[in-house]
């Protein structure tokens, strides 16, 4: 049951903000807040300007990363975090493009079978709640790999506004209220102490993370040491070992991001950059767009019976495969090129029909010859210079494990429940998983994350990304899509109703009300199972689009409290 209480609040969450504004959205064409040179899209109004501001004194879009990601931990303790991980995607303005993976990494003392009982099965809850769940955080080793790679501003800089907005205070949303009101009674659960965020607060209320200031003031003055040794790293590992954890200050200072290479793939005439493993989301995206490629989706209409058919057979075999072949690079050894090669996915798609639906039970992963196999947050920024960059950032679950580092004043993530604990099971997002995501000490559990830049006539041309679990790539597909198969503008394509099918369970998740009962009829006559009564949220997008005239559309997701700002 506690595997599906994450996904039974998302649907809380986001049913209340769905309910006013989703037909609006779907019958007005909206244009989204239109910037000259420069933009932050993320969500948090707080961590946008900030970012902005950095963007304005001449800081480029790795600079302003920094600061909208350490601002999104102190606005947004929800997704935004020390405490976790995630992905960034950069494209410079000379069109070199790369990824960082500041993904958090199972514990040295991390086990296969750890979160099975004596047999066998799953103990519940403990990949998902509480220390045991919580992987070492990559997200300050990432923003000092950023800096020392890319910064022209000094880290002081950067950081100092997320600590005075840290010691002024942030103030609470009504979305963020009711979060908060949900979630209360896990905070008491896992934690010894009533924690900061345990308490009543209502919409207007400010709340002022003094503790983490001090955090943040320690990474300034002392760098990843500020983290990941000394005064900080003391209080995250004596309060998870405190609460029955394995995570060791030999964990902390190990913990390294890297760098990795693109996914990068064609699509038509657009160039798509896309996370590598241990994100699934390029490989997954590059699938489905090759998968797709050979048809007119432009002529078939925006979630009309043939689109919808279409990209869910797509993301079918798309995701059938990903629960088989991937899982760390470090750890495992990937068919990329197999994998996302026109030839595989044509023949992976020569049993698709347009009579009707192919079982889930009858499809499994592809066969490749000759292979050996030994709750988040998504900003976009562009600056005036051209770079632009895409990030994901996560905790996993909502505020992570839960588990509140009240000395330092942080969540820490439940990444762990990302790996797959057994083979067959699913995890808090219905993802099933094989040897490839075993757990493993060191190793990198997989992830759906999907920060992606799109790239046209060898020109930046949007940076898309989002929260949702296993929909985030389905969410970042059907965005570009929505753009430019449908000719929509960046806000319209985010605010556009969506879909999702992730191979198992078989059946195609809707957004509820955005999407017509004949047309469900004619999907079900088909023999596709359809959830849209209190389906969950399928991603909450932040995008930018530089438009025809060289401006840029931020598209900012209704469905949080997300805010583009720019100049
Ligand atoms: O990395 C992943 O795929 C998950 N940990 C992402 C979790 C997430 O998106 C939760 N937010 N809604």
């Amino acid at each position: 049951m506690k595997k599906l209480i994450p996904i039974i609040a998302f649907v809380f969450i986001f049913m209340q903000c769905k309910k006013n504004t989703l037909e609006t959205a779907q019958n007005n064409k909206i244009t989204g807040f239109i910037a000259d040179s420069a933009m932050v899209v993320s969500a948090r109004e707080e961590a946008s300007k900030i970012g902005v501001a950095i963007l304005k004194k001449g800081g480029n879009a790795f600079d302003a990363m920094i600061a909208t990601e350490l601002s999104l931990a102190v606005a947004y303790p929800f997704a935004g975090n020390i405490g976790g991980g995630g992905f960034m995607v950069y494209r410079t303005n000379d069109g070199k493009t790369g990824t960082l993976d500041y993904r958090e990494k199972a514990p040295l003392a991390a086990s296969k079978n750890m979160y099975l009982d004596e047999n066998g099965n799953i103990i519940e809850g403990k990949s998902t709640l509480g220390a045991m769940a919580v992987g070492v955080p990559g997200t300050v080793d990432g923003l000092f790999k950023v800096h020392e790679k890319f910064g022209s501003l000094p880290f002081s800089e950067l950081i100092q506004p997320a600590i005075d907005l840290a010691n002024k205070g942030v103030v609470v949303t009504k979305k963020q209220a009711e979060r908060l009101a949900y979630y209360k009674h896990y905070f008491s659960e896992v934690n010894d102490t009533i924690i900061l965020l345990d308490y009543d607060w209502k919409e207007g209320d400010t709340i002022k993370y003094v503790k983490l200031a001090k955090t943040l003031e320690r990474i300034r003055d002392h760098g990843r040491d500020g983290f990941y040794k000394g005064e900080t790293a003391e209080m995250l590992v004596n309060y998870v070992q405190k609460l029955g954890g394995i995570i060791t200050k030999e964990d902390l200072s190990n913990y390294e991001a890297k760098w990795r290479n693109a996914i990068e793939f064609n699509y038509k005439d657009l160039k798509i950059i896309a996370m590598s493993p241990p994100s699934s989301g390029g490989i997954c995206n590059a699938q489905i767009f090759k998968a797709i490629e050979p048809f007119d989706m432009a002529s078939y209409g925006h979630n009309s019976l043939k689109s919808i058919q279409l990209l869910t057979e797509a993301e079918r075999r798309a995701y059938a495969d990903r629960s088989y072949y991937l899982g760390d690079p470090d750890f495992v050894n990937i068919p990329i090129d197999t994998l996302i090669s026109s030839t595989y996915v044509k023949n992976r798609m020569a049993n698709f029909s347009w009579d009707h639906a192919t079982p889930s039970s009858t499809l499994k992963h592809g066969n490749i010859v000759g292979y050996e196999s030994d709750e988040t947050t998504h900003y976009s920024i562009v600056d005036k210079y051209g770079n632009s960059i895409s990030a994901t950032t996560t905790l996993n679950g909502a505020y992570g494990s839960k588990v509140y580092v009240s000395e330092g004043g942080f969540f820490l993530n439940n990444e762990m429940d990302d790996f797959s604990s057994k083979p067959g099971i699913p995890n808090m997002f219905g993802l099933i998983g094989a040897e490839a995501n075993s757990i493993a000490p060191e190793k990198r559990m997989l992830s759906s994350m999907t920060p992606t830049i799109v790239e046209k006539n060898n020109q930046f041309y949007m940076s898309v990304g989002s929260p949702g679990g296993s929909t985030i790539i389905t969410s970042v597909l059907q965005t570009i899509l929505n753009v430019y198969e449908f000719q929509m503008g960046m806000q319209d394509a985010v605010n556009a109703p969506r879909f999702h099918h992730q191979w198992l369970p078989d059946v195609i998740t809707m957004e509820p009300k955005g999407f017509d009962s004949l047309l469900v009829n004619q999907l079900q006559e088909k023999g596709y199972q359809i959830k849209q009564e209190n389906s969950v949220i399928l991603g909450k997008v932040d995008a930018v689009l530089r438009l025809p005239n060289g401006k840029l559309e931020g598209g900012a997701d209704y469905r949080g409290d997300d805010k583009a700002v720019g100049f």
